[in-house]
């Protein structure tokens, strides 16, 4: 029935009424002269947006800060206020669909308890609470009238020097998709439709995450293969779960931008993976096919190109007035088909319907606030907690005893809320000095306080007395990070630690001290001499809790589980790099890949031992595949243990990983038990693009032998 709902709605609607539809403008353009400004929302520039513009969608872009205040509640108020506007002044009575980036929990609010960064929900390998950390994001969205979230990033972490890196699941394109697909089905969910529903997004379509030179937007190169193979399954994995909108990728693919790529918005997405949801370009891309591709003479031909590409809805295209008559002219023209249209706006009203918005298209503002305030704190400290890495720990210098005389704290991220929530918090490019009330934190100095008791904590805020403190303590704790930052601001052209932060581990190292590196890093940083603490824990941008659950590690209360989600360089020389990067004839096939620390590393405090795999010895291309491992915790504590499946392909026509990731299993085992876990994939995983250099495009799987590898042990199945 939404369909046939829809389709009613679009026969009543005049192009005027339908293009408005098409197009998402900021709140900024809803207050002040109609531009952006602090302050309240105003009835003329409303009236210009919605009314006059018939726009259908507003968004908050990062730090487009609705309300001064900047409550759940005033938020709330404000997508009412918008909402009743937009309903009491359009013919047809059609909703407003209001948008923002919800990447770590409600980021925009100052009173919302944020979660992990997306790679480090990407280190838990734990679907399971990715869908719970969408669903509490979810409910607190909705609380506030926000109903599409444009989260999560499905793009696969390729290069570190992306300053977007930290916005990714996982290098891996099964892990990134199994996460993002779990991440979506807990956003799109809504227990107790006190709300219409939330969309989710898919993004960004595709190819975004591997600029050629590591530099937001800079083009991408990617052989077709390449991006079927490697950038696209993570978006399949979205299609399947039912991700509502889609956007498109900012950057150009193969020397076209994809905001006009009809081969990427239509017969990949449409035709090949089979989204039927709504395609929302970038902020302002439409605008750049002319400004910054020059792939467009003019306004009205990028909105041709672009719509007519696959783009049903324009993000920000500076006036909407602009765009609706540009395109209206298209259509007149016969550069738009009407039919091209129909088809964009049918989607966008399908997506309402669907969601509810119809029927609620307001919130209980005086709800929101309880929703949102002080909710889910336990979540965000089990999520940071399970996202932890232990990549090193010599002599076992973790857990540290609770009942610590002395202990040393240092480092830039030691006590920096900054640091620790990463960009898309409050603002765009993270909290910066002025930006006001942080969201609710507990920092790493805070959390190894309360573990231990203020008085066995000297916190050092300079090398020299760092040094001086630690001499006659029982170990250093260092907690060294990077400044927050988004799109293109983040990118770096070596990411490393700092000299001043290795210096500082070396110097403490010198007072022959247990020296525990605590990072606080949006990607694995190079690590030079830092490399040699005693004791090295990932704890990535670990949100609200994050000194909490690093406390919890630290001090054993919690047994690390997480692991690497993506690859770790020993030198920004080994940029771009991921397990699966293809053999080469320098010396055998692994002898590109030499990390510092492998994909889906992470040690614990306990030891584990897995049993060689057993898999059938022969499948079909069309079938699945039940992989049997039996997994033991052979140490003295409880502990998580992941377990990764891979597949070999022994011989191949075309180059393939030497290793794929097909499956994997977290396995929670007290001391002593084991347990025999199933785990079972489809065959049509090991897809390849076939062909010769010039790939027709064909993904296909290859008849014949293939390997299971589970650590060190191999079970050979044929394809039939
Ligand atoms: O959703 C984001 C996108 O990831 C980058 N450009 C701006 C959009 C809206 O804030």
């Amino acid at each position: 029935p939404v369909d046939r709902r829809a389709d009613d709605l679009l026969h009543r609607m005049t192009l005027e009424e339908k293009v408005g539809q098409m197009v998402q403008i900021r709140v900024g353009k809803l207050r002040g002269d109609c531009q952006w400004t602090a302050g309240p929302l105003r009835e003329d520039c409303m009236k210009t947006v919605l009314a006059d513009d018939k726009v259908g969608s507003i968004l908050s872009g990062g730090g487009d800060f609705p309300v001064p205040d900047n409550t759940p509640q005033a938020w709330a108020e404000m997508t009412n206020a918008v909402q009743r506007y937009a309903l009491e002044h359009s013919r047809l009575k059609i909703p407003v669909l209001y948008g923002a980036d919800g990447v770590h929990g409600h980021n925009n609010l100052i009173t919302a308890t944020l979660f992990p960064q997306q790679i480090g929900v990407g280190a838990t390998w734990d679907p399971a609470l990715a869908t719970q950390l969408g669903e509490s994001t979810s409910k607190a969205m909705r609380a506030t009238g926000v109903l599409w979230d444009f989260a999560p990033v499905s793009d696969v972490a390729r290069d570190t020097r992306w300053g977007r890196y930290y916005e990714t699941f996982s290098e891996d394109p099964l892990l990134a998709g199994t996460m993002a697909a779990a991440d979506v089905r807990g956003l799109q969910t809504n227990r107790d439709k006190k709300t219409a529903d939330l969309t989710a997004t898919a993004k960004h379509f595709a190819g975004y995450s591997q600029p050629a030179n590591g530099h937001d937007r800079v083009p991408a190169q990617l052989p077709v293969r390449y991006l079927q193979d490697q950038f696209l399954p993570s978006f399949q994995a979205q299609f399947d779960a039912g991700v509502g909108t889609v956007m498109a990728d900012s950057g150009a693919v193969n020397g076209v931008p994809v905001h006009a790529s009809k081969f990427m918005l239509t017969t990949e997405l449409r035709q090949r993976m089979g989204f039927t949801g709504v395609v929302v370009s970038d902020w302002q891309d439409v605008r750049a096919l002319v400004d910054s591709y020059h792939v467009a003479a003019d306004y009205p031909t990028a909105i041709a190109m672009a719509v007519n590409a696959g783009v049903d809805m324009a993000m920000e295209p500076s006036e909407a007035s602009e765009f609706t008559q540009d395109l209206i002219q298209d259509v007149h023209k016969g550069l738009v088909s009407q039919q091209r249209i129909d088809e964009a706006v049918r989607r966008i009203l399908t997506l309402k319907f669907r969601l509810g918005l119809f029927e609620k298209p307001y919130v209980d503002a005086s709800a929101a606030n309880g929703i949102v305030n002080g909710a889910d704190r336990d979540l965000a400290r089990r999520a940071a907690t399970e996202s932890a890495v232990l990549l090193k720990n010599d002599h076992n210098v973790l857990p540290l005893a609770k009942s610590v005389g002395r202990l040393v704290i240092t480092g830039d991220a030691a006590d920096s809320p900054s640091e620790q929530f990463g960009g898309w918090t409050v603002n765009w490019q993270g909290l910066t000095s002025d930006s006001g009330p942080t969201p609710p934190v507990v920092t790493v100095l805070q959390g190894v306080r309360e573990a231990v008791g203020a008085d066995h904590v000297v916190a050092a805020s300079d090398q020299a007395s760092a040094v001086a403190a630690t001499k006659s303590a029982d170990a250093a704790l260092v907690v060294l990070g990077e400044k927050p930052g988004a799109e293109g601001l983040n990118d770096s052209e070596s990411p490393a630690l700092t000299a001043d932060q290795q210096a500082l581990v070396s110097a403490l190292k010198a007072t022959g001290k247990p020296v525990i590196v605590v990072l606080e890093t949006g990607r694995p940083l190079v690590l030079g001499a830092a490399a040699n603490a005693d004791a090295l824990l990932e704890g990535w941008l670990p949100g609200s809790e994050g000194g909490h659950a690093i406390a919890d590690v630290l001090f054993g209360a919690a047994n690390p589980s997480g692991r690497l989600p993506v690859s770790w360089p020993k030198t920004v020389g080994d940029e771009p790099m991921s397990y699966d990067q293809l053999p080469g004839t320098n010396g055998g096939t692994s002898s590109n890949y030499d990390p510092q620390f492998p994909f889906g590393h992470g040690l614990s405090y306990t030891s584990f031992t897995t049993s060689a795999p057993s898999v059938p010895s022969q499948v079909d291309a069309g079938g699945r595949v039940t992989v049997r491992v039996t997994v033991r915790n052979t140490g003295s504590v409880a502990g998580t243990d992941v377990v990764p499946v891979y597949v070999h392909q022994p011989v191949s026509p075309v180059l393939v990983p030497e290793r794929r990731l097909v499956g994997f299993a977290r396995v929670d085992l007290a001391p002593g038990e084991q347990r025999t876990v199933d785990l079972t994939f489809a065959v049509s995983q090991l897809a390849v693009t076939t062909g010769d250099v010039d790939a027709s495009g064909r993904r296909e799987v290859e008849r014949g032998g293939y390997e299971v590898v589970v650590g060190d042990a191999r079970a050979p199945f044929t394809v039939r």
